[in-house]
């Protein structure tokens, strides 16, 4: 069987971006029997910048919430909180000892922050936590604990697994023979994950056709009622053609949106609607029906689930039992591979 493994950063409420790019794709190839699926809430990350705990809090909760409503089955997805799993922060610093300091200074998150602090005038470390930096360090942790194939999820995370790749290959090497020895296993101490990119999956662009994310502020939850839903894609920005005049489906935020909801035969339409000039007002009207047709059987859900904390709570301790059923003999391994195996 092939073990896969995603997670969401537990800031902010889920959004359509979230939806299309990671719980949708994920929860569909949850359903292949040939699949053992893990998914999980990626809490940890969410301390990253010391954000507010009760943002946080009602995060995860959010998430959890979210991911069930969608149709995530916990009967065949292991699904859990990362913090649940002592494991993954245990293996963090192993891997931190064999991370590259070079390699992490590489990252876009970490180079985004600094490039923004050179741009005004600041210490380019200023406001940078250590965490925001060892974030990928966290994130191979999160994969390599679980042995994990593939790991599907959307373009703006591709660096991150192949970060994961080349830790996991520098453990590897590092430690493949006192792994070897002290278990008697064959083979490698760690898995190198392959990311898995929907091909029908761009980013999805936000409201102001940057990519849709938490950090942009540009976001439209998944799950906000159906008068929000419409106020915001209302407010998604578009050129200044008039209805009659053709307009470009090419680098257009109303389209990308719609494709990700629309069959292709509802693309083809949408396309041709395009060509012959409809107004935008339209055409944010057709998307508005399409996302709310998609969403309102999960939304119910949602607002059932959102309410039932207990359940919630069960269903992921449970889901963080079967979780360790993994992650505590590879951890075992591992540490007798490093030297840190008991006297006797
Ligand atoms: P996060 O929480 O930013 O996003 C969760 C998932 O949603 C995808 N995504 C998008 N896809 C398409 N269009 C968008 N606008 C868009 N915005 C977000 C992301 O690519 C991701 O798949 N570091 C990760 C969470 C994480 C993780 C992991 C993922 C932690 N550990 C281990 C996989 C495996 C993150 O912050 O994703």
């Amino acid at each position: 069987t092939v073990r896969v493994l995603t997670g969401i950063t537990t800031t902010g409420t889920p959004h359509l971006g979230n939806y299309a790019g990671a719980i949708r794709p994920a929860i569909a190839a949850s359903r292949d029997p040939g699949v053992e699926s893990f998914f999980f809430l990626a809490d940890y990350h969410a301390l990253i910048k010391a954000d507010d705990p009760q943002r946080v809090a009602r995060s995860r909760l959010e998430i959890a919430a979210t991911w069930l409503a969608c149709g995530l089955d916990p009967q065949r997805v292991t699904f859990y909180r990362q913090s649940d799993i002592v494991e993954i922060p245990q293996l963090t610093w192993l891997l931190t000892c064999v991370a590259a300091k070079g390699l992490l200074n590489r990252a876009h998150a970490y180079k985004a922050a600094v490039d923004k602090n050179l741009a005004s005038g600041e210490d380019p470390d200023y406001g940078v936590t250590a965490g925001l930096y060892m974030y990928p360090v966290l994130m191979a942790a999160d994969i390599l604990a679980f042995g994990a194939h593939k790991v599907p999820v959307g373009r703006d995370q591709i660096q991150h697994i192949e970060m994961a790749r080349d830790i996991g290959q520098r453990f590897n090497h590092l430690y493949g023979d006192p792994w070897r020895q002290a278990t008697g296993n064959g083979g490698e101490p760690l898995v190198l994950p392959e990311v898995q990119i929907d091909e029908n999956v761009a980013t999805l662009p936000g409201l102001d056709g940057r990519k849709m994310s938490k950090s942009y502020d540009n976001t439209i939850p998944l799950f906000a009622p159906p008068a929000e839903l419409k106020k915001l894609v209302m407010s998604i920005v578009t050129d200044s053609r008039a209805p009659g005049e053709p307009k470009d489906t090419e680098g257009s935020t109303l389209f990308q949106l719609y494709q990700a909801f629309a069959t292709p035969p509802q693309t083809e339409e949408m396309r041709h609607a395009f060509a012959e000039g409809i107004g935008w007002g339209d055409a944010k009207q057709r998307l508005f029906v399409l996302v709310d047709e998609t969403v309102a059987p999960m939304r119910e859900q949602y607002a059932q689930l959102i309410d039932r904390p207990a359940q919630l709570e069960e269903i992921l301790l449970e889901g963080a039992r079967k979780a360790r059923d993994v992650t505590v003999p590879l951890l075992d391994g591992l540490q007798r591979a490093v030297g840190l195996g008991r006297f006797s």
